[in-house]
Order: structure tokens, then sequence, then C-alpha cells
């Protein structure tokens, strides 16, 4: 049988975009009997929240639609990080560039790309940053990741 296929969401701080989406994405793996198959974590950029459980604002949202962040734990991005993941996920365009300038290769990284290129109401691509704002901002987040989440899920299971 082949290796899993690794995946790996990305934002700034690793406590609110791409711990939901770890755990979305988690959660329809699971439900599609595809854990063995699909191996997923999050990280941040920054380091600023690096040991530390996702925001609990952000907690809040996911726990009432059924998702458990509770066991996440933040760590920072690491160049290693482009060789061992084959999918690695931005949540927006500034992350993109930070892991893009850890980069060491010819500049053109087939494994990075924005997450919201599979959301099929992409929008401008971006998901955006909800830590500065209200309660509201916490739950667009849920839902552009609920629905790119299945659409990467479809797409996985065609390609690998
Ligand atoms: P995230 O949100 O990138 O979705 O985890 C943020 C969390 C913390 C900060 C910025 C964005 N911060 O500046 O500490």
């Amino acid at each position: 049988m082949s290796q899993p296929v690794k995946v790996l969401f990305v934002c700034l701080g690793n406590i609110c975009r791409s711990p939901v989406a770890e755990g979305v994405f988690r959660a329809k793996v699971r439900e599609a009997g595809l854990e063995r198959r699909i191996h997923i974590d999050s990280a941040g950029t920054g380091a600023w929240h690096v040991g530390n459980p996702p925001d609990r604002r952000m907690t809040a949202t996911a726990k009432r639609r059924g998702v458990d962040l509770s066991q996440q734990r933040a760590r920072q991005f690491v160049a290693d990080d482009l060789e061992d993941f084959d999918v690695i996920l931005a949540m927006d365009r500034s992350n993109l560039r930070n892991i893009q300038s850890l980069d060491t290769s010819d500049g053109f990284n087939e494994r990075v790309s924005l997450f919201r290129e599979w959301d099929p109401e992409p929008g401008d691509q971006e998901v955006p940053d909800p830590y500065y704002g209200g309660p509201e901002g916490f739950e667009h987040v849920f839902d552009i990741v609920d629905r790119t989440a299945d659409a990467l899920l479809d797409d996985l299971r065609r390609r690998y």
C-alpha cells in the first residue's frame, strides 16, 4: 500500500484559521474512513502562540458546530514542512508569501497553494483573519472552511 498523503494547513498564528481547517478536515476524513490514508496537521508562520491551544472563540464556534479543537496546540511552520508535506494550504496570500520565503527550491513549489482554490465560492481566495474582529467573523471562517474542506476531500480522493 502506498504512503498516506500528508496535508498541512497554514495561517499566521495557528490559533484560529488553520486549527479549524485541521479539525473540520480531520472530522470529514474520519467520517469517510480515510484516516489511515490522509495525514493532517496545521502550523502558523508566526511564533507568538507556539504551544497554546486554539483561540477560545474559534474553539467555541467549532464546538457548537460539532468539531473538537481542544487537543490542538500551536506550532510554527518550518522549512522542513516543505519536504514533509505533499499538500500545503495557505489561508491567505500573506501566509503564502511567508511559506515561499522559506522555500529554497527554484521558487515554484507545486505543493503550496491557497486553501480557497478548492472553494466552490472562492471570493478573493483568502480566508479572512478573524482575530481582531467580532464573533460573526469566526462563523464566517467556519462556513468557508466547511465547504472548502468538502471539495478538497473530493479532490484528494480522486488524486491519491
Ligand atoms: P490565525 O489568526 O492566523 O488564523 O491563527 C491570528 C492569530 C493571532 C494573531 C494574528 C492572527 N496575532 O497577531 O497574534
